[in-house]
């Protein structure tokens, strides 16, 4: 085992978590913070947002794609048979961990994909705000899910240490 490159890579692995982690929690405060801003027009708050989350997402994306990049990596030197032993791995918290990663991808591509474009269709098309209210309110609550379900990754991560 080369320990320089799994060292290596696990820092790339730790700093794509942190900017994953950090980048949704500046989107949740970022967004609350504006919506709350009652000195700016609502059409205005809602096209910063807009504007806002769209250039997160140029940085949380690849972000979340280098974390799981490097994981599958980190499998090569942590699991005894390497990373093709995962589909057969009964490490429970590194089942519940890559488990967690999926519902985290799948909810964070809803989110970007589908609600956040209709979001923002809506407010360009001058859209009354008041009829954007729900998909706002399912992407906060999709949101306040990816959150905690990142942050239980990382409690998940740290008791890999110790199996
Ligand atoms: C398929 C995806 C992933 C796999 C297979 C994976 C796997 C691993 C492995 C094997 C370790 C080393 C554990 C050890 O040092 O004993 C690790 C560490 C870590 N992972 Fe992941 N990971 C994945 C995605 C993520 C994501 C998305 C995050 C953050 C949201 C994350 C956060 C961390 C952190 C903070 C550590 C360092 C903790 C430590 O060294 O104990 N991982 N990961």
């Amino acid at each position: 085992m080369n320990y320089e490159l799994a060292a290596l890579v696990l820092g790339i692995h730790i700093a794509a978590a942190a900017i994953w982690v950090g980048g949704v929690v500046s989107l949740g405060v970022l967004s609350v913070a504006i919506r709350g801003f009652k000195g700016l027009d609502e059409g205005f708050r809602s096209r910063l947002i807009v504007h806002l989350a769209q250039r997160l997402s140029w940085v949380i994306w690849p972000a979340l794609l280098v974390a799981i990049l490097t994981g599958l990596y980190n499998l090569t030197w942590y699991l005894p048979g390497g990373l093709s032993s995962l589909p057969s791995s009964t490490n429970p918290y590194l089942v519940a961990k890559v488990g967690l990663v999926g519902l985290v991808v799948v909810l964070s591509a809803f989110h970007t994909l589908t609600v956040s474009p209709a979001i923002r269709r809506g407010v360009v098309s001058g859209m009354d705000p008041a009829r954007l209210r729900r998909a706002r309110a399912l992407n906060g609550i999709l949101g306040a899910v990816i959150l905690v379900a990142s942050l239980i990754i990382l409690f998940l991560a740290a008791a890999l240490q110790f199996y």
